[in-house]
């Protein structure tokens, strides 16, 4: 099995290089299970590689050359995680499209030239995003739900989707869109994702730095850790095609928890003196966008093909002492 990861020098990218090395086998689009012989890490930045069987790429991928020198002749599956993120899509306009757009295109279009040459098609893994819902919305949000995004990120990832959904009825490729939550304890600095904060809550307190909390305490949102979105990332992988119906698009099981309750949690785990680093500030712009998604989700498509969330917030703040924190 070959495997390529774009956006591979990315937070999951990364987690998700490890977790498939270890695991060491893949099944096909065929049904096969195989040794992971390549994982290649395609991004605009050079990944770090300590593994023979890993090899980092440099490459945009709105570039179809790069993209097919990524995808070279022999590529069996496609975790397809490059991405502009919230906050940078709705301020960059242009770039967001240019490359959750357009370089989903690219990459879709590769894969299925891919599938002639290969005799069968790549199956590819595209993450997605509950900001592909937004507005007046039921809570939980049903799975058959239509997509009303209230952000460019969010209209950019539905149209992702909607390519991956039809170039897989068409055979071109065989695809998977998982609708993820937002990841949280994410690790390292903040990024320019609308949701930054809710990792820096829980990470710049336990690293003895305070944090800012944008929003106000009662905003629910829907979560999950590093840990549990990639074992989800990889059994959505290992599904059969059958196991899908009229769509390839899945909405991941998470966590709906206040952001005063994840603060508590903190408080339960690391005790009054890392909490107290949390202090309240408002930014309307941050919430108007975090507020614009949904906190609840009835994942049952999800759950029925075995994705799982974390029982509570406090573990995922043990998870990420466990993980990042030693
Ligand atoms: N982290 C979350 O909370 C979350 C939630 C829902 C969905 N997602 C999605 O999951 C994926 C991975 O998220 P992440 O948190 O690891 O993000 P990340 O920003 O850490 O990783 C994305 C990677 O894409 C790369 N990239 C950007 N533009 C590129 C280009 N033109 N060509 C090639 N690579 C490019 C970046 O350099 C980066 O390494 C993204 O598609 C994101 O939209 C993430």
């Amino acid at each position: 099995m070959n495997v390529l990861i774009t956006g591979g020098a990315g937070f999951l990218g990364r987690k998700l290089c490890a977790a498939l090395l270890k695991r060491g086998e893949l099944t096909d689009s065929r049904g096969q299970t195989r040794a992971i012989r390549r994982v290649r890490l395609f991004d605009v930045v050079a990944a770090s590689q300590d593994d023979p069987r890993v090899e980092s790429l440099i490459g945009d991928i709105a570039d179809a050359d790069d993209v097919r020198a990524a995808l070279g002749n022999d590529t069996d599956s496609v975790f397809h995680l490059a991405a502009v993120v919230s906050g940078e899509a709705e301020q960059n306009f242009d770039l967001g499209m240019r490359v959750n757009v357009d370089g989903t295109r690219v990459l879709l279009e590769a894969c299925r030239a891919l599938s002639q040459l290969q005799g069968y098609p790549p199956k590819v893994i595209f993450t997605s995003s509950l900001a592909v819902f937004g507005g007046p919305l039921p809570d939980p949000v049903p799975d058959a739900w239509p997509l009303t995004p209230q952000s460019s990120y969010g209209a950019q990832k539905a149209i992702g989707e909607l390519l991956l959904n039809d170039m897989s009825r068409k055979g071109f490729i065989d695809g998977r869109a998982l609708r993820l939550p937002t990841i949280c304890v994410r690790p390292g600095r903040p990024n320019k994702a609308a949701s930054s904060f809710l990792s820096s809550i829980i990470r710049e307190p336990l690293n003895g730095a305070e944090a800012i909390c944008p929003v106000e305490p009662s905003l629910r949102v829907w979560l999950l850790s590093p840990r549990r979105a990639i074992e989800n990332l990889i059994l959505a992988h290992e599904l059969p095609a059958t196991a899908f119906g009229h769509t390839r698009s899945i909405n991941v099981p998470g966590l709906s928890v206040r952001v005063g309750e994840m603060v508590q949690a903190l408080r339960d785990v690391a005790g009054d003196e890392v909490a107290n680093r949390v202090r309240f500030q408002r930014d309307d712009a941050i919430e108007r966008i975090v507020a614009s998604w949904p906190a609840a989700f009835t994942a049952t498509f999800g759950r029925a093909l075995g994705m799982q969330a974390d029982p509570d917030f406090a573990s995922i703040v043990r998870a990420y002492l466990e993980d990042e924190c030693r």
